[in-house]
């Protein structure tokens, strides 16, 4: 028997052995087990870039990093970072946060604005992991759910939830698994509605322009923008995700991220990419050019597929059952995300190279 269950049963949570509050010890953890015994021929589940970072900047990187004194820690608070950030956005430094992955700052977030006993708002299907970050932090969820097959977030039902006191809502857009867009017009009429209001744009960069919530910081005060260099900057093995906010709101985010947070090669990376920001808007052309021609296959198959402003495609095959056809694809060498716990049926699938998605065509024209 697991640990976990061992606490349940209460005969070693009960000497103090094992005191995890109980909300965690229930709660069934994020968990991705890697596929074994599989020969991966398009890895399509994780909205990871299919282009990594080019030969010559991983050479900049790696001679810049073996410059530093790796003894010593980084500069606190990573300010060259913070600098370049802030230079990208079009913010002051004192408006930018830095993060190991925008996922810490997302907790960070929750545990500041809603931990010990506040409500987290949010509207599912959506991330994940925003469920264990609330538990993590003592938020209790609140959810208006989305319906199939567009998943628009019901904008009225969502504004009456934040309303109340002690609700902190946070909206995914683009959307994390459903790939669409909440408008910005929403987002300033929520966060005129409501406390802090929390915008996750980890995928905005696959969007279209006018879907960036970064103009509204010149209008509200209360808003936390996140981003990531994870996805549109091929950086997920490194960690580096950043929170744009009013001084004064980055100020109580601050307090909630550790110390030296941001390593040095995540450091040195992110300054790196930020600094020659070409390779990253080529592999965004080419994703949104391969989304959109993807899109079209998947439905000339008979697919549904969600209108998607990301690097991924939500999409169902009706009559066909989700977990077959991921098992089905697996077997092909082909990984994509069964969703089903989200929505009936869901996969996603990440928009990968042009010969990905070929073969990721090719395996579903079997598998379904
Ligand atoms: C919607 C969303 N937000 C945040 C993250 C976390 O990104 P990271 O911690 O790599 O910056 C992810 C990762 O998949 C995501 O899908």
């Amino acid at each position: 028997m697991s640990a976990r269950g061992e606490g349940e049963k209460g005969s070693v949570a009960g000497k103090g052995a094992l005191a995890a509050r109980p909300e965690i010890r229930e709660f069934r953890a994020y968990a991705l087990a890697p596929p074994t015994g599989i020969a991966v021929r398009a890895k399509l589940d994780f909205n990871e870039s299919p282009f990594d970072v080019p030969d010559e900047l991983k050479e900049i990187v790696l001679s810049r990093l073996a410059r530093r004194r790796w003894a010593h820690y980084p500069e606190f608070g990573a300010p060259r970072l913070t600098e370049a950030i802030a230079a990208v956005a079009g913010r002051r430094p004192e408006e930018v946060v830095v993060g190991n992955g925008s996922g810490e700052l997302l907790l960070a977030a929750i545990t500041v604005f809603a931990g010990n006993g506040g409500r987290l708002l949010l509207a599912p299907p959506t991330f994940s992991l925003y469920r264990q970050l609330a538990v993590l932090a003592g938020a209790s969820l609140v959810e208006v759910p989305r319906g199939a097959p567009d998943f628009p977030v019901d904008e009225e039902g969502f504004l009456r939830a934040a309303e109340v006191p002690g609700t902190l809502p946070l909206v995914c857009s683009p959307n994390n698994p459903t790939g669409n867009v909440t408008s910005t017009e929403f987002l300033e009429r929520l966060s005129a509605a409501s406390g802090v209001v929390l915008a996750d744009q980890a995928y905005v960069d696959f969007a279209e322009p006018g879907d960036d919530a970064r103009p509204l910081l010149d209008r509200t005060e209360n808003l936390i923008v996140f981003r990531t260099l994870s996805k549109a900057f091929s950086a997920a093995g490194f960690r580096i995700g950043y929170a744009l906010a009013p001084a004064p709101v980055a100020a109580e985010l601050r307090k909630a991220v550790l110390p030296f947070s941001v390593d040095a090669a995540a450091e040195e990376l992110a300054v790196a990419l930020l600094s020659n920001p070409g390779f990253s808007r080529r592999s965004v052309d080419t994703v949104r050019e391969g989304r959109d021609r993807l899109a079209a296959d998947l439905a000339a198959l008979g697919a549904v597929v969600a209108p998607s402003r990301s690097n991924f495609l939500f999409f169902t095959i009706p009559g066909a059952a989700g977990s077959e056809i991921a098992a089905g694809l697996a077997r092909r060498g082909v990984l994509v995300r069964e969703l089903s716990a989200a929505a009936e049926g869901y996969l996603r699938v990440t928009v990968g190279t042009a010969e990905e998605n070929g073969i990721f065509l090719e395996a579903l024209k079997e598998a379904r």
